[in-house]
């Protein structure tokens, strides 16, 4: 099926590890999707080196070359322009993108954020659940809106929280997870199985 696999770009700025169960899950010769394209906004993201290993394209985009996030964000289309991706992933990746960039990839961006959104969006997630008292966290793949971790869910699963649990032990129970949900969530997509009604995703059954 390659020849008609989705091209995905996937954003990232860290250690990459949504990013290479991704890369796992487009091994499988039925997995309906394929990275095109990573790009980073950190020139020792791990994720990058892990791209290039793969033989996928990896793309340093520098924030300071850029100037202001409107330069950033022309700078990322014209990026990702030539490989023609269908899906835009953001794993990981710490730049907010602007309203623009939002707009003219409605739909097609998704974002994984690693508690049980609404609860605990932005930064420090983990801390967030630990320091409100949660006893259940988990994760949450979503289309991105113009707020923070705030679009349209599409899945969710969710992990016990632990009372000697610290935010590495807590972060590694919810990052297995992630693992999974990526990929499945790409999935959904690339069969053309979900659909935006308001806030709410439905997933079609598999015909
Ligand atoms: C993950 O926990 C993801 O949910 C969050 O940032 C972290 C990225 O980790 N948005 P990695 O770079 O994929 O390992």
């Amino acid at each position: 099926m390659s020849a008609e696999r989705l091209p995905l770009a996937v954003l990232a700025s860290g250690r990459g590890s949504n990013l290479g169960a991704i890369l796992d899950a487009c091994r499988a010769d039925d997995f309906p999707a394929r990275v095109a394209v990573v790009v980073s906004d950190r020139e020792s993201a791990a994720a990058l080196e892990r791209a290039r290993r793969e033989g996928v394209d990896a793309v340093f985009l520098d924030p300071k070359a850029c100037g202001d996030r409107a330069a950033y964000d022309d700078a990322l289309v014209a990026t990702l322009e030539p490989y023609r991706p269908g899906l835009v992933c953001l794993a990981g990746f710490m730049r907010l993108l602007g309203s623009a960039f939002v707009k003219a990839w409605a739909g097609r961006l998704m974002n994984i954020h690693p508690s049980l959104l609404p609860a605990f969006p932005g930064l420090h997630p983990h801390r967030q659940a630990l320091d409100y008292g949660v006893k259940v966290s988990g994760a949450t793949v979503h289309f991105v809106d113009d707020g923070v971790d705030s679009g349209p869910v599409i899945l969710q699963a969710s992990v016990p929280v632990r009372a000697d649990d610290t935010e590495d032990s807590l972060s590694a129970r919810v990052l297995v997870e992630e693992h999974r949900l990526y990929p499945e969530a790409i999935r959904l997509f690339a069969e053309g199985r979900l659909t935006i009604a308001g806030r709410r995703v439905f997933v079609k059954e598999k015909p």
